[in-house]
């Protein structure tokens, strides 16, 4: 890689976004943005030409890493030639088509049905919506979704609803009403003693009980990530999935699998859903399908969930401009392609073992009490004391996390988040081509970091 070449033009750029740019989910009262230009394979760099291993793969996103924009482009640009815009509101293009019968036979089970929007927020929102016109189409009025703590599923005002986060559904209060939030499967935090198989019967009576309580007829949808990351990479136990599953076929539920994250190898699967065996009804996808090089998402139902709105004059009422827009269809393809020729997928999967076991080497430091995840999607969580697993208070996350873990992992050339959404954790999601010359670099410095941390809290 090569630096951005003129000191000025960098000068004016920093000028330009502190007066101009508003950046997401960022206090721009006391923060000086980084200024990225440049990418390839598991790297990146700044404007300054300082070097970055992208440890969470732009956000959790970038399956491919860095290096295709040669071959996406040239799709893109075929794509513009050929047609640069038609809609998918009643009319079909061929990319359209050609990604939905690919995405189709990617997805496991009889998930055949591929409704495109332009992100993850809007898939969930377009996934709630879906669930209640399901059950309207079929004669029954639900509308309530069930979610779990600490979960995130975006931004807009159904997607926020269905969030599990309270500090980020707060500012924006009321909500959509009728969310109800059940227990996550964060294991750390339970009694020592419990075997797996009392967890996962926890879970499921607590969810079970909530569907009670919401009256199991108003109930409309459960999502759930096949691995939740909010809070920190928590795995299911075993049996959990299939409980779930149970649980929404005996109360006629819609399950939604959002695989905002997990879908198209995150996992080392190409679906959590596989992985996992969940066999949902719907599930939410958008980042890894382009692994980011466009902003395309879907909803991919299955042939039960489409019947109703196959008959008579029944249809789905939604829509949005740029849902399964040509270009950003052209580049999802062309990166599964890539995905599958370079056998990313595969990739993953057969590294996953060997970047788990470089990462648990971290559980030798003292503020590093858990390690969890599965393929190329993991969290530390940090701790104050590994005996009694106690977390850090409000203000100790503020300096350690805030003021001091994640600006010194930057400064040391390592992007990965420290996140303090439930107890505080450090999520690792590389690009999927990473290997083990990426797993030692990002293994070493978060070794030194994290040490540093540790001291400091004296
Ligand atoms: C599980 C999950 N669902 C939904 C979303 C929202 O996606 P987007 O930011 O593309 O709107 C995210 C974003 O990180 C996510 O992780």
């Amino acid at each position: 890689m090569t630096t951005f070449d003129t000191a000025r033009g960098a000068e004016e750029l920093r000028r330009a976004a502190r007066e101009h740019l508003w950046l997401h989910f960022t206090r721009m009262g006391q923060h000086e943005a980084p200024i990225i230009v440049r990418g390839e394979g598991c790297y990146l760099e700044d404007i300054h030409g300082n070097r970055y291993l992208d440890a969470l793969a732009g956000l959790f996103a970038v399956q491919v890493g860095y290096s295709y924009g040669e071959e996406m482009g040239q799709a893109a640009l075929e794509q513009m030639r050929e047609l640069p815009f038609y809609t998918n509101w009643s009319y079909a293009h061929p990319r359209a088509i050609e990604l939905a019968e690919e995405v189709a036979a990617l997805a496991p089970g009889d998930l055949n049905r591929v409704f495109f929007v332009s992100g993850g927020s809007e898939a969930v929102e377009s996934a709630w919506k879906l669930a209640r016109q399901f059950h309207q189409a079929r004669g029954e009025r639900r509308w309530k979704a069930i979610a779990r703590r600490t979960a995130y599923h975006g931004t807009t005002f159904g997607a926020l609803s269905i969030n599990g986060i309270p500090a980020l559904r707060a500012p924006f209060e009321p909500l959509v009403p009728d969310v109800v939030h059940v227990r996550n499967t964060n294991r750390y935090h339970r009694p020592p003693d419990e075997t797996e198989e009392e967890f996962t019967a926890f879970l499921l009576e607590d969810l079970e009980s909530a569907i009670l309580q919401a009256g199991p007829q108003t109930v409309a949808m459960v999502i759930m990530e096949p691995v939740q990351n909010s809070g920190g990479a928590f795995t299911p136990p075993t049996g959990y999935w299939q409980g779930v599953r149970e649980i929404c076929d005996r109360y006629g539920i819609l399950l939604c699998a959002d695989e905002v994250i997990t879908g198209f190898g995150r996992l080392g699967a190409w679906f959590g859903s596989e992985l996992y065996d969940i066999r949902p009804d719907l599930v939410t996808c958008a980042k890894g399908l382009s692994s980011a090089y466009a902003a395309i998402g879907a909803v991919i139902a299955t042939d039960r969930v489409m019947e109703p709105f196959l008959e008579g004059a029944a249809m789905y009422a939604h829509g949005i401009t740029f849902g399964g827009h040509p270009v950003q269809c052209a580049i999802a393809l062309k990166n599964l392609e890539i995905m599958r020729r370079e056998r990313i997928v595969e990739h993953a999967r057969d590294n996953a073992d060997a970047f788990r076991a470089t990462l648990a080497q971290l559980l030798d430091l003292e503020i590093v009490g858990d390690l969890r995840g599965t393929g190329y999607f993991y969290a530390l969580e940090l701790v104050r004391d590994k005996e009694t697993r106690a977390t850090f208070s409000h203000e100790e996350c503020e300096e350690l996390l805030r003021g001091f873990v994640s600006p010194r992992l930057f400064e040391r050339g390592l992007i990965c988040r420290a996140d303090d959404r439930g107890d505080p954790v450090v999520q690792i999601s590389p690009p999927l081509v990473a290997t083990q010359r990426e797993f030692d670099e990002i293994t070493g410095t978060l070794g030194e970091v994290l040490s540093e941390a540790w001291e400091r809290l004296g």
